[in-house]
């Protein structure tokens, strides 16, 4: 492999503007972060150390194995949605180590509105769930809710990918061999109940934890018996009587300790293999990304100077290099393992098209992980190129995508726009997972075009009625709300917000991450393309 030479000059204007205008988003990012982590009413903290309850930051360093990285998923979930106070959409989730081993743990905070489950929150726990049985990870979840926000019920209750369908996804997880543990460190009520129900272990902390499908006032509501939420399912009925717990623990520490205990009698199974180096450092800080991205998307730059400082030694194997000049394709180690890189640089043409889609085959024959580098304004359009079969050739680079069944992992680096946003799998494609940098930008296509398009279709209308083409003020008038709306929608805040990503990352962590995301996934068996047709040279 052969190292890639930078030609970024960190002293010229451009690269200090860059940097200053990235160091800017990487502030407010940092600040959103640590709102969502810490920013909590005094009246409900009083009360959290009032029922003897520790936090969730708390919860969590005891559960995890003390300094061990932690891969925290959605932290921006829900972001100024609901009261703008919904932070992490109630919980806290991501990847860590307990007993040296990848878990995924999912902690409700009772903090925010008594830890009750919005619908983002469901949609949160859903995708901790997907996450866990796509990288066959053991789920922890240290539940502590009131159940679902019943404000907004309609919104969490009845749908196919709804409430349900998390205790639906529990049975599918168990048959899947996908140990479960539930800590009860607070409420789980009616629905909730069915979370430690629908687990392999049950933990459950005396005085505080408690168990049951209806709650004391719906008790003394429905049959006028007076009972404490104790008496109706707190640990010594469930321990004792019921069998619904499995484990009895005197307060949260102990309910954490167990939890590792029971991690560490889980059976283990061997990692996916894939061709592996000892990891090094790239050649080039990856702190320089700062400097490379330029301020504007639609400024171009060469994705192999992001590479360069994403990959161990900054060496890159190209993958026809002369060919489809608009997409870079390669080999890399990162953090020690082998991926396959795919980063635009530019639009996607026809030979760009054909060559990911070979790229991808070999990958996916090779049984090589994939990492997408999205930064793509679409597949090129019009007549000449409608007539060389742009659309058949996008096609094949979207059916690859969509079917490679080894790891892919996505980062959206700049733009994300159209049909681009498949190819380069986006989230409809199922990469383990996704993540979207501070600049990006996601949507159908940019607010300048759509409100182009629009405008266009009504000028056609109003030509066809015989009312001419319109003013240029009532052009403004329609095209000002469309821009403004595809900035605001296609924000990264706006996309983490929604869980259309698993967060937004600093550019300058992005081989850290990358490098925890890879070594999760091959906690799952990774089956090389055997079946079927040879690799297509395109
Ligand atoms: N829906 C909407 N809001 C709820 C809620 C629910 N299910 N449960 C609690 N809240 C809100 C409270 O109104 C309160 O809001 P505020 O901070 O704006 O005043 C906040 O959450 C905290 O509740 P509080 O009762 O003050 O805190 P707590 O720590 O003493 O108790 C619970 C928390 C969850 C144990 C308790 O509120 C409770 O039992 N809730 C009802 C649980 C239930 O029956 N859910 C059924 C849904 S399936």
């Amino acid at each position: 492999m052969d190292t890639i030479e930078s030609r970024i000059d960190s002293q010229s204007d451009e690269y200090k503007a860059n940097y200053e205008a990235m160091e800017k988003l990487v502030e407010q990012l940092k600040a959103e972060l640590d709102k969502a982590r810490n920013e909590r009413s005094e009246k409900a903290r009083a009360r959290n150390t009032e029922l003897g309850k520790l936090t969730v930051q708390q919860r969590l360093d005891l559960v995890l194995d003390p300094n061990t990285p932690w891969l925290e998923i959605a932290p921006l979930a829900a972001w100024g949605m609901y009261d703008k106070r919904i932070h992490s959409a109630g919980s806290r989730a991501g990847i860590g180590l307990i007993q040296g081993r990848e878990v995924l743990v999912h902690a409700n905070d009772p903090m925010i509105k008594g830890g009750t489950i919005y619908p983002l929150g469901v949609k949160k726990t859903q995708r901790c769930q997907t996450i866990a049985m796509e990288n066959r990870l053991p789920l922890v979840m240290l539940v502590d809710s009131g159940g679902a926000f019943l404000p907004l019920q309609s919104e969490i209750f009845p749908d196919a990918d709804d409430g349900g369908r998390i205790f639906y996804n529990q049975a599918w997880m168990s048959k899947m061999d996908i140990p479960q543990i539930t800590a009860v460190m607070g409420l789980c009520t009616a629905g909730a109940a069915y979370i430690p129900a629908m687990s392999d272990h049950v933990v459950h902390v005396n005085r505080t934890g408690a168990i049951f499908l209806g709650g004391p006032p719906l008790v003394k509501a429905a049959t006028g018996e007076e009972v404490t939420a104790e008496q109706l399912g707190g640990a010594m009925v469930h321990c004792q009587q019921s069998g619904v717990s499995d484990y009895f623990a005197e307060d949260d520490a102990h309910a954490c300790q167990i939890v590792r205990d029971i991690v560490a009698v889980l059976p283990r199974r061997p990692k996916a293999e894939i061709p592996m180096r000892q990891p090094e450092d790239p050649l080039y800080p990856p702190q320089e990304i700062w400097g490379i991205v330029p301020r504007k998307l639609v400024t171009p730059y060469d994705v192999r100077e992001v590479i360069a400082r994403l990959v161990d030694g900054s060496r890159f194997l190209e993958f026809k290099a002369l060919y489809g000049p608009t997409l870079v394709c390669g080999w890399a180690y990162l953090h020690g393992h082998l991926v396959g890189i795919l980063g635009n640089n530019g639009v996607l043409f026809s030979d760009s098209s054909l060559k990911a889609t070979h790229f991808i085959q070999l990958c996916d024959r090779q049984g090589i992980p994939l990492v997408f580098l999205q930064n793509i304004s679409g597949y090129i359009i019009g007549r000449e190129y409608e007539r060389a079969g742009i659309t058949k050739d996008g096609h094949k680079m979207v059916n690859a995508v969509a079917t490679a069944t080894v790891p892919k992992f996505t980062v959206i680096v700049g733009s994300s726009f159209g049909a681009g946003n498949y190819g380069m799998c986006g989230r409809a494609y199922s990469p383990r997972f996704l993540w979207m940098w501070p600049n990006a930008q996601i949507g159908v296509m940019g607010g300048e075009q759509a409100a182009e398009v629009l405008v266009s279709v009504k000028n056609e209308q109003l030509i066809r009625e015989g009312a001419g083409p319109m003013p240029p003020q009532l052009v403004e008038a329609i095209k000002k709300p469309i821009v403004e709306t595809a900035l605001k929608e296609g924000n990264a805040y706006y996309s983490t917000a929604n869980l259309w990503d698993d967060g937004i990352l600093d550019p300058a962590k992005t081989r850290d991450v990358l490098g925890l995301a890879i070594s999760a996934s091959l906690c799952a068996p990774i089956e090389p393309r055997r079946q079927g047709h040879g690799t297509f040279r395109m």
